[in-house]
């Protein structure tokens, strides 16, 4: 069988990492027109950059949780049953790799890489950045940015994308608030495909009425749970 995953941040709570729209949501602390968009950085490159290393700080004390672990067992125990997983993350935080999956795609980007925009090179990079942060590629000071996909930019690997989802047999969507498009799109372009659906949440989602199936629950339970169904029942 062949299963798309989207994940979004509900999936890390459990690391220790915020979501967004919740109460306590970083946007209910943080304005993203300040701090996520292409024109925040070019009018104030040190408040958008002071964001960033707060967040790359708090992401290197963070480990994955059971619904990381759980999807990487759902990767391994698919592709030993001759199907595929393809795991689609809205998260900038690499907890996905670090519990083990091997094909993660990173729609909005990643927040343990740099990326120069005067020679585009993308580099891994876990410490601060700021203005002076020469470019390892150029040596050019004062265009590194975070390699991360902000308000208005196009996201990443959208052909690959659409066609894996297109591919599948089931579409789940995990901790996502379902608010932010193309993303919260995917649920539609699935079921105009005759794709079976499927939410795991805390709560409904935005457009939870388009799910064929929802489980409801913090994704460190409610994950592992649905996997060890996917891997008993394909
Ligand atoms: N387990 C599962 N789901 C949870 C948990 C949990 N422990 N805690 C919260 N959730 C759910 C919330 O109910 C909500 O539906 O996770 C979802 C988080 O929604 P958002 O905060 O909107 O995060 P997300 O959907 O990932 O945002 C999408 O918006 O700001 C942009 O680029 C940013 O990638 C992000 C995108």
């Amino acid at each position: 069988m062949n299963i798309f995953v989207l994940t979004g941040a509900g999936v890390s709570v459990a690391s220790g990492l915020g979501t967004f729209r919740d109460k306590d949501g970083l946007w209910s602390r943080f304005d993203p027109m300040k701090l996520a968009t292409p024109e925040a950085f070019a009018r104030d490159p040190d408040q958008v950059h002071a964001f960033y290393n707060m967040r790359r700080r708090n992401l290197m004390e963070a480990e994955p949780n059971a619904a990381h672990f759980a999807l990487a067992r759902l990767e391994a125990g698919l592709k030993e049953q001759g199907g595929k997983l393809f795991l689609c993350t809205q998260n900038i935080d690499d907890l996905h790799e670090r519990a083990g999956l091997q094909q993660v795609t990173h729609m909005h980007g990643e927040l343990l890489k740099a990326r120069c925009v005067a020679c585009g090179a993308i580099m891994p990079w876990c410490e601060d950045l700021s203005v002076a942060t020469p470019c390892l590629s150029c040596g050019d000071t004062g265009n590194l940015r975070p390699h991360v996909v902000w308000f208005g930019e196009m996201p990443l690997f959208m052909d690959a994308i659409y066609d894996a989802l297109l591919e599948a047999d089931l579409f789940a969507s995990v901790g996502t608030s379902g608010s932010v498009y193309p993303a919260a799109g995917f649920v539609a372009e699935a079921r105009g495909h005759g794709i079976r659906t499927c939410e795991i949440n805390l709560e409904p989602s935005d457009n939870a009425r388009q799910f064929d199936e929802r489980r409801y629950g913090p994704a460190s339970e409610a994950v592992p749970a649905w996997v060890e169904d996917m891997l008993t029942s394909s």
